[in-house]
């Protein structure tokens, strides 16, 4: 057995803190940085309490600064989201959406979602939530040209199926998905539209990319630490469609949740969520769009430096994402450990005509994402600087170790010492 001491573990944490937070340019579309108002409150008391069942009806003693919290993220949530309902609870977008299948569902049921090709997370798929709870997975119809869901004929398997429930979003994510349109045909089916926002919930609650509650899904649930900048964890939102179609629905959530899946719901999540929901209330909309803005900026440098970026005919993206085919130099998977030992972190992955079977260690893409080199203030001609960095590495091929502290200087500017659109200051 290894040896391991306080200082290889304090060592290990500062060296995270400093490579990740000070020296990296952190392009992976699922990651982003809490403001330091809210990360100062992660260190609380709350870590080590239980706080079980629902605020005013718990199970143990002690509860009343955790109810007063957890009142306050619910409302402060549904105000955001301009939601009936919230569920604060669930400590991942996994487990919300497992609560979901659990909440809807009996093994066997008709479900559609998209396949990991085109964008959906593993949850929706035999291996993660679905089939978990057994489900009868169909694949929603896609339309691999325009990057989006085939309306007609998916239209056609829903009224011939009738499924209880169908997931639009996901992991993968240019361009919205065709809520309205869906959610006229789930009307006469009386099927739910669960709606997985965890890539986008940032840009959502800035009121941009699209309003799926708006547009007619009838829960919205997401991650909150992805394009929305707060803490690890997950919030499910609904509407009162929701309740229409289905008047235990609520009740049903939150069953799923305690205590079907969570017994301790990380209450240490709920101070740093609550603040980053204040910020989003006051900076949410500028964030977003200034998010957006540098996404279809940075698809551009690529693509006049000669990289192939996924859907330039529909202007490469809609939201915090870039998609880029690198097959021709050597792959996704090659190319993110180059950027990497160059200081960019993003990730490899699968393009629509990879072959699931083979092509998972070096996929053809890269899926890059703009929204913390955002928080911490870059802007759109920061990315071109960023694009040909890319470039160099990527074409030119010219060595990480060489390139590395260039990136790093780049980093440590001091315009971008701080993280922007929080209530830091
Ligand atoms: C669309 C989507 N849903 C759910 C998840 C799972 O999120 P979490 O890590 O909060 O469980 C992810 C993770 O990347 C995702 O992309």
């Amino acid at each position: 057995m290894p040896n391991h001491s306080l200082e290889e573990i304090t060592t290990c944490v500062s060296n995270q803190d400093r490579w990740r937070s000070l020296e990296t340019l952190n392009m992976i579309a699922s990651e982003n940085s809490m403001s330091k108002t809210a990360m100062n409150t992660v260190q609380s008391d709350f870590h080590h309490r239980y706080a079980e069942g629902l605020v005013g009806q718990r199970a143990y003693q002690g509860q009343k600064f955790q109810d007063q919290i957890e009142q306050i993220t619910i409302d402060l949530t549904k105000e955001v989201f301009r939601s009936d309902f919230a569920e604060v609870r669930a400590p991942t977008a996994t487990i919300a959406n497992l609560a979901l299948f659990f909440a809807f569902c009996k093994p066997k049921d008709d479900y559609f979602a998209t396949t990991v090709p085109d964008g959906a997370h593993i949850s929706y798929r035999k291996f993660g939530g679905a089939g978990c709870r057994s489900l009868t997975i169909h694949n929603i119809p896609y339309n691999p040209d325009k990057f989006n869901i085939d309306v007609n004929q998916f239209a056609d398997q829903l009224l011939t199926t009738k499924p209880k429930l169908i997931t639009l979003g996901g992991s993968v994510y240019l361009f919205p998905h065709p809520v309205t349109e869906i959610a006229k045909i789930c009307k006469e089916t009386n099927t739910i539209i669960h709606y997985d926002g965890s890539h986008v919930l940032g840009l959502i609650a800035g009121g941009e990319f699209q309003q799926p509650l708006q547009e007619g899904a009838d829960i919205l649930l997401g991650s909150t630490h992805k394009t929305f900048p707060g803490p690890q964890g997950a919030i499910i939102v609904g509407s009162n469609s929701l309740l229409q179609k289905n008047p235990k629905a609520l009740q049903k959530i939150q069953k799923r949740i305690f205590p079907g899946l969570v017994s301790n719901h990380h209450l240490w999540r709920l101070p740093p969520l609550a603040i980053t929901l204040l910020e989003m209330k006051q900076y949410g909309k500028e964030y977003a769009q200034k998010t957006i803005q540098n996404a279809q900026a940075l698809g551009k440098y690529l693509d006049n430096l000669g990289i192939k970026v996924i859907a330039k005919e529909y202007g490469y993206t809609k939201s915090h994402q870039v998609v880029v085919d690198v097959k021709e130099y050597g792959g996704g998977g090659q190319a993110a450990i180059n950027l990497e030992n160059a200081n960019i972190i993003c990730n490899k992955n699968l393009l629509y005509q990879d072959d699931v079977n083979t092509a998972l260690d070096n996929p053809s893409g890269l899926r890059i994402g703009t929204q913390e080199l955002t928080r911490w203030g870059m802007n759109v001609k920061d990315m071109k600087s960023v694009a040909e960095f890319y470039a160099r590495i990527i074409i030119d091929k010219e060595s990480p170790d060489r390139i590395k502290e260039e990136i790093t200087q780049f980093r440590q500017q001091p315009q971008f010492g701080k993280i922007r659109y929080s209530l830091d200051n």
